[in-house]
């Protein structure tokens, strides 16, 4: 695994919130925290980055992601450059690794990588120049950790605590990403009752989520949870013989409104989006009271504004 900290102990990349300390994700928290403000007020700005440069390189689609990484940046003062992968020379058979040394030649300070094959935002961290950094916008199924501090801080920001609650995460949990980071991140933080609950192929293998608990029921996962995470099916990591169909999926384990009632009557409903509604989640619950779903998009850019000043200005050299 690669090594996320400089020897000084500050965050030079964040590819995992795997190896992360319960201090250091606090820390993060915290001063993502400070990035948020109502909707309608005008969000922070600075130029605590001025002169910096993020390139955004996703090969995966993204909406929230890719623009919060983006928005964030220009926020903090920096310069950003997104790379259309299609247009560029790795259409032409040009290697990962090619491509990024371009991008640092070019006085690239972070990229911001997105990736559907397990392993590369890692192997690129490796192989930078000391002073460029490497954010993960999302691994193949096994890390997402921007994600999975905007999913902590949403369930902080409605429950003031971590201690004690009950949080269900629901869906295909063995292809996601969010589900990794999130469990990682609540684990980490103080989260004892972490409830996963899909039909058996969706479920992760039985080594992985050590800690929570398997549901093959949606009721017994719901029951008196305090926070809901719904995942999507995430048909393009699934082969053929997985694949549910949408309508069978939602009589099942779909999220509607008699569902979440066996939850706390003060139950947050999570999504990290995209949502495909009418399979995963009724557009009712979507929608609804109980919903903190587009707070979690509020959330990211905070979360991004955060994570992009603490490893760009813990770099020990002057701005
Ligand atoms: C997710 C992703 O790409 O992992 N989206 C996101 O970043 N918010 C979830 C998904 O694709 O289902």
């Amino acid at each position: 695994m690669t090594e996320q900290l400089r020897p000084d102990g500050s965050l030079r990349h964040l590819l995992t919130l795997e190896t992360l300390s319960r201090a250091q994700l606090e820390r993060l928290l915290e001063r993502s925290q400070s990035f948020v403000r109502p909707l309608g007020a005008r969000p922070p700005m600075s130029q605590a980055l001025a002169g910096r440069t993020i390139a955004n390189l996703f090969t995966e689609p993204s909406t929230r992601t890719r623009v919060s990484f983006e928005l964030a940046a220009k926020r903090l003062g920096a310069q950003v450059v997104n790379l259309e992968v299609q247009l560029s020379s790795r259409a032409k058979g040009e290697s990962m690794l090619d491509t990024v040394y371009t991008l640092q030649s070019l006085h690239v300070d972070a990229l911001v990588i997105r990736d559907a094959e397990a392993g590369v935002p890692g192997l690129v961290a490796a192989h930078l120049a000391p002073h460029v950094s490497v954010l993960s916008g999302g691994e193949a199924h096994v890390s997402h950790p921007t994600q999975g501090l905007l999913d902590a801080l949403t369930v902080y920001q409605r429950k003031q605590r971590f201690a004690g609650l009950a949080v269900a995460i629901v869906g295909d949990i063995r292809h996601s990403r969010v589900a990794r980071s999130a469990w990682h991140a609540l684990s980490k933080l103080g989260v004892a009752d972490i409830r996963l609950a899909a039909p058996p192929t969706l479920l992760p293998v039985e080594d992985e989520f050590a800690g929570c608990t398997r549901h093959a029921r949606l009721a017994t996962a719901l029951k008196d949870a305090d926070a809901v995470m719904v995942l999507r099916l995430q048909r393009e990591r699934m082969t053929d013989a997985d694949l549910p169909d949408g309508e069978r999926y939602f009589a099942a384990w779909g999220l509607t409104r008699e569902r979440l009632a066996l939850a706390r009557p003060d139950a947050i409903v999570m999504h990290p989006q995209p949502m495909n509604r009418g399979i995963e989640i009724a557009s009712d619950v979507a929608d609804g009271p109980q919903s903190v779903i587009r707070d979690q998009v509020s959330n990211g850019i905070a979360v991004r504004m955060a994570v992009l000043q603490e490893v760009l200005t813990s770099r020990g050299d002057a701005a």
